[in-house]
């Protein structure tokens, strides 16, 4: 068995009393500090605006991390690793106490000089930031400096692009570390693994095998405590440009010479590069758009997108997003990568499904029969797993066939010991595995793309709402596939 690394760093967190912060970063330190990934040579830093000292911030963490302490630990220990420092991002005596405190702590904790600045805040002063670590000696150091950027990157192309220069201007790109969170799930690292570890998958991955591929990414919660990011942003810049995108590259790469954080990479821009483009006229034949009104979620009545906030009256922005994407090169000639995702829907899942061509001819099924096409369900989440959809023999006498599932659940394996995602793109930030973060050239193409499709709906006005809280999303949704002979699935 291989031993496991424990990376040695000081973590500086931009954003220490956010959200986040408090939901995802606190508690993947202590999972990673729980599992050995981490002993006793870290520290962290926590900084924001707010007036908290080092006795605030150890209760906040305790707090955040309750629901994973077993009974009767003492996790006095760990969160004696956690220090607080009130900062203003635009003052240099900020930057030069933290240079201070980083120095010192590195001294008491070991830490070989290892630096990760997480900023996990408000996007607009990312440049700022990075320039004033540069700027202050923040990066001189004797071990690694990384610094982790959570999304979102950019507004759209020209400002990633502006962000992206204020950041290699301090940084160097191997330096940088774009989350996009879908990547550290683990059934999206799966895919990979999938494709590439079974023979019997990868033979049949290409446009003589499969009809269509399906990603959906539905969820039952509304815009939540969020009116102003969302409303400037939608479904299109918040889940489409990034997470999606980058399911669709890791299903339609080519496979990699090798596992190396460059190869999976440029294989991933190869898929980017080859998205057809949409031409603004057209876009209305390959992309939908929706806005939730009042509903039942659940049996619970909920209100309609534009009545969550006073700024959201009349607002045109949208909630949900289905698009066709065509892959134009050789695997993927004609097989439509179908992508649908949207707030306050019936569920909250993340699927992929692959549909598979029927086969010559069908010896079991007479023409009007329902055919019962050949499926792999990758189940992103809640459920992890995957399900193979068949065939087989009706049981008794005769030629019947009745559709059966293999179905292999991970959650039900590994239970609740399934790393979470931040806990893991956290680790590889700290060991300086780049593999699943987004490198800029993926960030670039990905706005391209989706610039268009914003840029056309920009010039006309949505008739919104136009689905119910707790449907799929809008017909035409379910009307993009009827047109091309399909239909979504539903598990
Ligand atoms: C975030 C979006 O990136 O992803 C949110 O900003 C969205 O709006 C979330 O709710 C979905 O993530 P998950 O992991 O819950 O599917």
């Amino acid at each position: 068995m291989s031993e496991t690394i424990q990376p040695k760093a000081t973590i500086v967190i931009f954003g220490a009393t956010g959200d986040l912060a408090n939901r995802k970063l606190y508690p993947s330190i202590y999972r990673l500090y729980k599992s050995g990934k981490l002993d006793e040579n870290f520290s962290v830093i926590g900084l924001a605006r707010r007036g908290w000292n080092n006795d605030i911030i150890r209760e906040k963490v305790e707090k955040s991390i309750q629901g994973l302490i077993p009974e009767d630990e003492d996790v006095s220990e760990f969160i004696s690793h956690f220090y607080y420092k009130s900062f203003d991002v635009t003052s240099t005596d900020s930057y030069k106490d933290l240079k201070y405190m980083v120095e010192s702590l590195e001294q008491d904790y070991h830490t070989d000089g290892n630096r990760l600045f997480y900023l996990a805040m408000a996007p607009d002063f990312f440049g700022t930031i990075a320039n004033q670590l540069k700027n202050h000696g923040l990066k001189e150091t004797s071990g690694w400096t990384r610094l982790v950027i959570e999304k979102p990157f950019g507004h759209d192309l020209a400002s990633a692009k502006k962000l992206n220069k204020e950041l290699q201007a301090a940084f160097d790109e191997n330096q940088i570390y774009r989350i996009d969170h879908y990547l550290g799930k683990e059934m999206v690292q799966n895919i990979e693994v999938i494709r590439f570890a079974n023979g019997i998958f990868e033979h049949l991955w290409n446009n003589r095998f499969i009809n269509n591929i399906q990603v959906t990414s539905s969820e039952t919660l509304g815009v939540e405590e969020r009116a102003h990011y969302y409303d400037t942003s939608g479904a299109t810049r918040d889940m489409i440009q990034n997470h999606m995108l980058q399911m669709v590259a890791l299903l339609a790469m080519e496979p990699p010479i090798n596992l190396s954080t460059e190869e999976i990479r440029s294989e991933k821009i190869k898929v980017l590069r080859a998205l057809r483009t949409i031409k603004e006229e057209k876009v209305s034949e390959y992309f939908v758009r929706g806005q939730y009104g009042a509903g039942k979620i659940n049996g619970q009545e909920v209100i309609g997108y534009q009545d969550e906030a006073e700024e959201l009256k009349d607002s045109a922005t949208e909630t949900f997003v289905a698009g066709k994407l065509v892959i134009d090169n050789y695997r993927w000639a004609g097989v439509p990568f179908y992508i649908r995702t949207g707030k306050r829907m019936k569920e909250k899942s993340t699927k992929i499904v692959v549909e598979f061509k029927d086969i010559p001819m069908n010896l079991y099924y007479k023409k009007d029969d329902l055919r019962n096409p050949n499926l792999l369900v990758i189940n992103i989440q809640p459920n992890e797993g995957i399900t193979l959809h068949l065939n087989a023999k009706k049981t008794g006498n005769g030629n019947l066939t009745e559709p059966i599932q293999l179905a292999y659940h991970q959650d039900s394996e590994s239970g609740i010991n399934t790393p979470e995602a931040y806990e893991k793109l956290l680790y590889d930030s700290m060991l300086g595995d780049a593999t699943n973060f987004t490198h800029w050239d993926e960030v670039a193409l990905s706005w391209e793309f989706v610039d268009r499709i914003l840029a056309s709906w920009s010039n006309k006005k949505a008739d919104f709402p136009n689905y119910e809280s707790g449907s799929m999303g809008p017909k035409a949704a379910n009307e993009l596939l009827e047109r091309d002979g399909f239909h979504w699935w539903p598990e």
